[in-house]
């Protein structure tokens, strides 16, 4: 008899984990990391990824409520089929048409960064979505004003609570919904990552290119985020007009002078304009800079300062094959990423 009753609570035990779980893996993200990546940064723990809070950052980012005027969205400079990049603005207009003061990166990958903008100014993707919001060129608008325009929304007021268990809104979860979608902006299959999970084989040219990146240009943009998440100085003279100094705004240190974080090459066939001021309109402009247009000042990266790059027009064509297999259509057209139906 007492087996029995151990047996009767044991299955009972057991039905109430399956139905917990499975409700679990309901909301779970569908949300992986490739083969081959290394472990993200971002703390999941402190907020772990849930569908309904993606839904809502995915939401917000695609709102003009976040500025003064409700005129500009995240969306107006980060658009989904440029790898979410400003299209066509070397520098990225704002609110009322201002003209801002840097090119705008493209967003992914962003569980494996270690600083955010050009000059690291931001170090926790949970802050990142305030410095836009309040920057007078940008949105222009404070984030108490945002939870009060958000509160007085029918919308919002059940899916914050659907999300956080919480109908009052607050600017924290704001910030932590839109850093959830942001985290799911993952691109991590385009012909390079199908060659190496060996679904696919570069042509002769991609090959001939993967070579010559590995030779000059992989310490910085490393595999396979394309970047080293670093701070470098890649030789760009310093446009006297905007003169900015990069990493030593936030340093105050003189030798981060002109260094600036090393942007991924993934989807680098749309997201032109290229470099922090968009200087550059295509990827040719970018290889002959490389080869040949570098500044020798003092804080260039020994990196390049040793090695003298010279590419002929079949390299450049090579190289160029090769970035192209960075291309990721299926996250630029992901319906999971695009534009939400509300
Ligand atoms: C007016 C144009 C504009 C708007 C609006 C805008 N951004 Fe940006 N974004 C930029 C620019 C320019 C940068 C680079 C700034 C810098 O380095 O100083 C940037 C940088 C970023 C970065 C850092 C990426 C990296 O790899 O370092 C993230 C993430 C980001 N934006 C997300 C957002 C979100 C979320 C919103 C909406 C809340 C938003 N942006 C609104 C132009 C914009
Ligand atoms: C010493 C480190 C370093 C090396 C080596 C290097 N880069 Fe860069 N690269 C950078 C940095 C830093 C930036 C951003 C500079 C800026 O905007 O001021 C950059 C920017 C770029 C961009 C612009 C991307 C964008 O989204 O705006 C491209 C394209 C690029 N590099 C390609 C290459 C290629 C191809 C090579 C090899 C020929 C190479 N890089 C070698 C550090 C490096």
């Amino acid at each position: 008899m007492k087996n029995l009753q151990k047996i009767i609570f044991g299955v009972f035990v057991m039905l109430i984990f399956c139905v917990t779980f499975s409700s679990f893996e309901k909301k779970k993200p569908d949300f992986f990391v490739t083969k081959g990546f290394p472990k993200p940064v971002y703390d999941f723990k402190k907020n772990p990824l849930d569908e309904r809070k993606i839904l809502l950052g995915r939401v917000l980012f695609y709102d003009p409520i976040l500025s003064h005027d409700s005129t500009i969205s995240c969306n107006s400079c980060h658009s989904q089929y440029t790898a979410f990049t400003h299209v066509d603005h070397a520098l990225s207009h704002g609110i009322a048409g201002k003209v801002g003061n840097r090119n705008s990166p493209s967003l992914m990958n962003l569980a494996w960064a270690k600083s955010l903008m050009w000059d690291g100014a931001i170090n926790h993707l949970d802050m990142q979505a305030l410095a836009p919001i309040s920057n007078k060129l940008e949105m222009d608008e404070t984030i108490e004003n945002v939870v009060k325009k958000l509160q007085h929304q029918k919308f919002y007021r059940e899916n914050f609570y659907a999300a956080f268990n919480d109908s009052t809104i607050t600017g924290q979860h704001v910030l932590q919904a839109i850093a959830q979608f942001m985290l799911t902006l993952v691109s991590a299959n385009s012909k390079y990552d199908k060659v190496k999970r060996g679904e696919e084989k570069f042509s002769d040219n991609e090959l001939s290119g993967y070579k010559l990146f590995k030779k000059n240009c992989e310490a910085c943009h490393t595999e396979p985020l394309f970047t080293n998440g670093m701070f470098e100085n890649n030789g760009l003279p310093v446009d006297a007009e905007l003169n900015d100094m990069g990493r030593m705004k936030i340093t105050k240190d003189k030798n981060d002078s002109l260094k600036f974080k090393v942007p991924t090459l993934r989807n680098v066939q749309y997201s032109a304009p290229y470099m922090h001021d968009g200087r550059f309109k295509n990827l040719n402009q970018v290889l002959n800079f490389y080869s040949m247009g570098l500044e020798h000042n003092k804080t260039l990266s020994p990196i390049l300062l040793n090695r003298k790059i010279y590419f002929n027009t079949d390299e450049k064509e090579n190289l160029i094959s090769f970035l192209m297999t960075l291309s990721d259509k299926e996250f630029l057209y992901d319906t999971r990423f695009s534009y939400p139906k509300r």
